[in-house]
């Protein structure tokens, strides 16, 4: 892919102002995962809540005006600074420039997060289930990092389904560093399974098909040792592209799941990791 330089994020020394729906964060690091995915943290304003799970805007000026699009917080609501995992479009408005960014840039981040993606928008359930695709893993990241998490569940499972295992992003993190973590790590290592796989790569430590195939043909229950979905105590949370999401809201709907909202606590919610056009 052929870097577009033509419109760089605004360098630190033109830093944008703050309006009244979003801070100004700087950039505090940037970890380039392929050419196609990567990962921003920056500064945290105090005074910025949200649910772990949920997304908010951000972006950078362009023109004077600032473009933004929705991103889910991969950082849970406890640290001091925030985390976001980012696709590279190559000729995407926000993505094709964002991709640039450096540590000391600033980086507008919307005051009102929002999302469905929330444990309180399920019912009580003994075992979570978090199914994704792509970029879909970023607010599941907060939710694995949520001490609530493993207080409200018996069993999570988190699903990642990417092209390639390059994609597979916070692998290591997830595997390694999560269990040994000083808060979480006893809890995760007992309750959380990584469920990883890749559709278009060779074989690697990865089942190599779509979640939708290996839940269809069973694989993926026996894998883990248990029988097929029961909407009585697994409760689903799915974010990944349309199709993905059209795909699992089927297969949820089939096996008896009710949709959750903030009003009605359900089964199962549901949300868009991307928009196509
Ligand atoms: C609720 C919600 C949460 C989101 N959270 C994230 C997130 O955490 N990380 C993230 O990278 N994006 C996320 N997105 C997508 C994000 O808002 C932008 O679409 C993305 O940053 C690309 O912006 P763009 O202006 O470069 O291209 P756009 O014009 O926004 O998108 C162009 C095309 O690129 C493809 N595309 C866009 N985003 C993605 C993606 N994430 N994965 C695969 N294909 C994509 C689609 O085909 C889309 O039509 C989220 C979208 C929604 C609706
Ligand atoms: N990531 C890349 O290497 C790449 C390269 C060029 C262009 N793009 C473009 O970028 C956009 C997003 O790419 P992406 O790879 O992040 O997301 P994606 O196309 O949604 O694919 C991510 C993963 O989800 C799987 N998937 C797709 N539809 C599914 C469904 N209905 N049910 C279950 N799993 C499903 C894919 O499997 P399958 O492999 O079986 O589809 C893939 O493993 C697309 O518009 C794509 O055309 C991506």
């Amino acid at each position: 892919m052929s870097p577009d330089h033509s419109s760089p994020a605004a360098p630190a020394t033109l830093r944008p102002q703050p309006t009244g729906a979003l801070f100004v964060e700087t950039v505090l690091s940037v970890h380039h995962w392929t050419e196609t995915l990567f990962t921003l943290t920056t500064t945290r304003d105090p005074s910025f809540r949200f649910e772990n799970g949920q997304f908010t805007m951000i972006g950078i000026p362009v023109d004077g005006k600032p473009l933004l699009r929705a991103y889910s917080m991969v950082s849970a609501n406890y640290e001091e600074t925030l985390e976001f995992l980012s696709i590279k479009v190559p000729n995407g408005p926000l993505t094709s420039r964002l991709m640039h960014i450096q540590p000391g840039d600033a980086l507008y981040v919307g005051r009102k997060p929002t999302g469905t993606l929330v444990i309180d928008y399920l019912l009580p359930g003994r075992t979570l289930f978090l199914l994704s695709t792509g970029t879909g893993l970023a607010p599941f990241m907060s939710i694995i990092k949520d001490p609530a998490t493993y207080g409200r569940f018996e069993r999570i499972v988190l699903t990642h389904t990417c092209r390639h295992g390059s994609e597979l992003a916070y692998r290591d993190w997830i595997e390694k560093e999560l269990p040994a973590h000083e808060l979480l790590g006893e809890e995760a290592a007992a309750k959380l399974t990584y469920y990883p796989t890749v559709t278009r790569d060779g074989p690697g430590p990865w089942r190599e098909e779509r979640i939708t195939d290996l839940i269809a043909s069973g694989a993926f229950f026996d894998d883990l040792g248990r029988g097929r979905f029961d909407p009585a105590a697994d409760r689903i949370m799915i974010c990944g592209g349309p199709e993905m999401l059209a795909d699992c809201r089927r297969i949820a709907g089939e096996q008896g799941f009710d949709e959750g909202s903030s009003g009605k606590p359900g089964t199962y919610v549901i949300e868009k990791a991307f928009v196509e056009k």
